[in-house]
């Protein structure tokens, strides 16, 4: 089927995700969408996060797509039990990968960072509850993060201050995981491996998305089977720079790519 798989988050953190779509699945086609003019979605209420998805939704629809991937997490632990329940189409969603970390901690401490949307929602509570009896969970909130990732802004003093100050109490219980709950902090990865002591692991949940997808796409047998690389469309209703810089930097050697404002 050469329909497009969409994909959507509140603004660019979603190509983290993408990025591991893409290398899985290079045949299928696929549509982005960066909600970028409502970034950020982690200070918003479920009620407002869920009209936000809808509308990206729909839009995806309109383009097509047989299959939506939520690259947020916090439009997962929010909207997507809503988007299930109104949509026919599949979705598939993301959420902190607390599992693995929680198996594969040796201090008993792992550390968290999302936002208040994912860290106060249901969802989370469940998956935490469920496979973090034994290990202590140090939540952190990363409140101001994504404005400095959407404005591609990585270099600036005042972000690493920031980072180090959310860092902190999670050094401080001698956590050996930390798990990034929020699509946009993979690109704070140069970032967090200077500010963390060698041995913690940064897990996010890229690879995992993008298996389930696969696995998805066959069950329902709406695979592309054409050989022919896909194509690849951005929408963003916002400034096009930094997700410009992301699509020269990581799509335009695997894919054609194409981006378009709305
Ligand atoms: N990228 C989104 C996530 O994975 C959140 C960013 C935001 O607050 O909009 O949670």
């Amino acid at each position: 089927m050469k329909e497009p798989i969409g994909v959507f988050d509140s603004g660019i953190g979603g190509t983290s995700i993408l990025k591991e779509l893409v290398k899985l699945l290079p045949n299928e086609n696929m549509v982005y969408l960066a909600d970028s003019a409502n970034a950020p979605y982690g200070q918003k209420s479920p009620e407002k996060i869920i009209a936000l998805c809808k509308k990206n939704v729909d839009l995806l629809l309109e383009k097509g797509c047989k299959l939506i991937v939520v690259a947020c997490n916090t439009a997962t632990t929010n909207a997507i039990a809503e988007l299930r329940r109104v949509y026919v189409v599949p979705f598939i969603g993301i959420e902190p990968a607390i599992k693995p970390a929680a198996l594969g901690t040796k201090t008993k401490a792992i550390g968290i960072l999302a936002t208040k949307g994912t860290l106060s929602s249901a969802l989370f509570t469940k998956t935490s509850d469920l496979y973090a009896q034994n290990t202590e969970i140090v939540e952190v909130i990363g409140k101001g993060l994504v404005e400095f990732i959407e404005a591609g802004d990585l270099l600036n003093p005042e972000l690493e201050i920031l980072l180090k100050h959310y860092v902190e109490p999670m050094i401080a219980k001698d956590i050996d995981y930390l798990v990034l709950g929020c699509s946009h902090y993979p690109y704070l990865l140069p970032l967090l491996t200077k500010l963390l002591p060698k041995g913690v692991k940064i897990i996010d949940s890229g690879e995992a998305v993008a298996l389930q997808t696969h696995n998805v796409l066959k069950s329902k047998n709406i695979k592309n089977n054409s050989n022919i690389t896909g194509e690849l469309l951005f929408f963003t209703n916002s400034n096009t720079n930094t997700l410009e810089k992301i699509i020269n930097k990581c799509f335009k050697t695997t894919k054609n790519t194409v981006l378009k404002t709305l």
